[in-house]
This record gives structure tokens, C-alpha cells and sequence, in this order.
């Protein structure tokens, strides 16, 4: 399994996968994005930089590979390759899912998340999480993922 950060011009292979995946995400415009292969791309994500951290959006693992620590494992990487914190949205039945990967619901979101979240939250019960970047774990996992 490889993890690779995606450049701009491959940025099209991603919104492929989750068109394959029939899923309706899609590679966020401003961000940057990472995907895990074997043959192909098994599993992507897209980072957008706010304030000193990142959004986290369309984090996907394709169906037939989920339940290896694929999720887990970009997640990481990424969030290694970008330092500071990161902050998402998703669906409460997710917040079991993410707290085990070390997010927790988030106090401080910066404003411009806050007014994103308090939009869709008009519309769709969703939960905000963030995890932080601690002094020593970025360095501890670079290592360990070497
Ligand atoms: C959610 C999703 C990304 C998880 O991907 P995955 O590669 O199967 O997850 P991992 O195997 O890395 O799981 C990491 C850990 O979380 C645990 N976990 C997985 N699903 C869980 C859940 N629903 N609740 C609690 N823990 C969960 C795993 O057991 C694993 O624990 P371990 O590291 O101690 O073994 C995947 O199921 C998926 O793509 N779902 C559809 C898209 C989606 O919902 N994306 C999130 C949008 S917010």
C-alpha cells in the first residue's frame, strides 16, 4: 500500500475514485489531497487549509478494503505532511469512528468553520471534531511510518 500526497494535475484521479465508488464526494477546490493505492486508489481525502490547521472532507475507503487501518493510516500521513490541527463534520453515527482515531468534539473552530457548520447544520444533523497536533506525536509517527 503506498500513501501519497495527489499533485494539482492528478488532483481528476480522485474525483474518479469516488465517482467509481458511486459515492458523491468530490476533491475539495482549495485543498490539498492524499489517496492510498495498491494497483489503483483505494482510498482518498481532501485537506483544505483554515486558520493555523486543515479541514478534513471526503474521506472515503473503497468498500471492499475498509476494516485494514487504510482510514487510519492516511489520516495520519496526512496530518503529519501538513502539522497543526485538523477539524471536520460528519454524521454523529461517525463521531464512535473518529474518537478512536484520536478526534475529539471541537471547542474552538475557527469562524470560518463555525458559519460553515451552523449552514449545514440547517439541514443535517452533523457533529464538529478536531484533532490536534501535539508537540512529539508528528515526530513520533513520521518515524514510525518511515
Ligand atoms: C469510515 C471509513 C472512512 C473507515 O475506513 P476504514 O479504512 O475501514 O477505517 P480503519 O480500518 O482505518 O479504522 C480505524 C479504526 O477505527 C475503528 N472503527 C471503524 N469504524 C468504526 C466505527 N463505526 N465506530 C468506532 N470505531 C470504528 C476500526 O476498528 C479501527 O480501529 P483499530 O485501529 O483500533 O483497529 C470507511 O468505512 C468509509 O469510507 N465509509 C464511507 C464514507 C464515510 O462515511 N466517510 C466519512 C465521512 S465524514
Amino acid at each position: 500500500m503506498e500513501f501519497n500526497e495527489l499533485d494539482a494535475m492528478s488532483r481528476p484521479l480522485l474525483d474518479k475514485f469516488y465517482k467509481a465508488q458511486r459515492s458523491g464526494m468530490r476533491s475539495a477546490g482549495e485543498g490539498r489531497w492524499w489517496v492510498a493505492r495498491e494497483s489503483e486508489i483505494v482510498a482518498g481525502l481532501s485537506l483544505t487549509p483554515i486558520a493555523d490547521g486543515h479541514w478534513l472532507t471526503g474521506l472515503l475507503v473503497a468498500a471492499p478494503v475498509r476494516g485494514r487501518g487504510i482510514a487510519r493510516l492516511l489520516l495520519d500521513r496526512a496530518q503529519v505532511a501538513v502539522g497543526g490541527p485538523l477539524w471536520l463534520f460528519c454524521h454523529p453515527d461517525l463521531q464512535g469512528f473518529y474518537g478512536h482515531l484520536g478526534f475529539m468534539p471541537s471547542t474552538e473552530l475557527p469562524a470560518q468553520l463555525q458559519q460553515r457548520l451552523a449552514r449545514y447544520q440547517a439541514s443535517k444533523p452533523l457533529v464538529a471534531m478536531e484533532r490536534v497536533s501535539r508537540p512529539g506525536w508528528d515526530r513520533g509517527l513520521e518515524i514510525a511510518l518511515r
